[in-house]
């Protein structure tokens, strides 16, 4: 049976619609006032998730976008021999877009990039992390990962992860040695306090629709350093 949205929503939107207007694309006294509640959005997600400000946030439509933007921001900068690195635990969200990138988009550009996947305890349901390890290298660029497993509940260990992306060697443009982890967060965000920070993730990704049913709001809140050579859809108003 499917839940309506909380009521708190409800009266917000009703509230909302009797001074609405549309999002910096006049100069009405509405459209001013919905522009400004629409980029002060922002800071509101910023300090849920404890993300370093505004600039490090991008919306989307959900997570599965969100994913898909990380990825086409990234695509120039795959060199030939690199790999991805992901799991089975993965929701199709984050796993058919670097399965994608790795056998159709880059073959097209003449780039080797191979899509490597972690395998999980199927009695435990746990992420094998020595596995894990054993398939990052000097050449992975990027490491995906589940925050919570849709499938199994499971949420894997992100410190140890971000330990093995760290140790892998790989060097980014400018930014130093180690791989990037996104983590696919449409499940940990509505279950968890997340503190981005702490987490101290490249990319996180999640929708409101899975906190509290709102058709909209994909996220990806990079580290503030990582932000700045490849996401190019980085954009949120100062
Ligand atoms: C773990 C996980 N990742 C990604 C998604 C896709 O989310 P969205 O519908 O926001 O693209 C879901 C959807 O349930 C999910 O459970």
């Amino acid at each position: 049976m499917p839940r309506p949205p909380p009521r708190a929503l409800l009266d917000l939107y009703r509230r909302l619609t009797l001074d609405y207007e549309n999002v910096h694309r006049g100069q009405s006294l509405p459209s001013r006032r919905t522009t400004e509640r629409f980029e002060a959005s922002y800071d509101t997600i910023a300090a849920w998730l404890n993300a370093p400000g505004r600039r490090t946030m991008a919306t989307y439509r959900s997570t599965t976008e969100a994913i898909n933007a990380v990825m086409y921001s990234l695509l120039t900068e795959f060199q030939d021999g690199d790999n991805v690195v992901t799991t089975m635990m993965e929701h199709n969200s984050n796993f058919v877009p670097w399965y994608g990138l790795c056998r159709e988009i880059l073959p097209r550009l003449g780039r080797r990039v191979e899509c490597r996947v972690a395998r999980f305890d199927h009695d435990t349901g746990q992420l094998d992390l020595a596995h894990l390890a054993s398939l990052v290298d000097a050449r992975t660029k990027l490491v995906c990962c589940t925050g919570a497993s849709n499938f199994l509940g499971v949420k894997p260990p992100l410190s140890e992860v971000r330990r093995i992306a760290d140790a892998s060697g790989y060097q980014q443009p400018g930014t130093g040695s180690g791989s990037l982890l996104l983590v696919d967060a449409a499940q940990l965000v509505p279950h968890d306090a997340v503190d981005v920070q702490a987490l101290d993730v490249d990319y996180l990704a999640f929708s409101s629709t899975r906190c509290w049913r709102l058709s909209a709001s994909g996220c990806s809140t990079p580290r503030s350093t990582s932000c700045s050579g490849h996401c190019p859809s980085c954009t949120a108003e100062t």
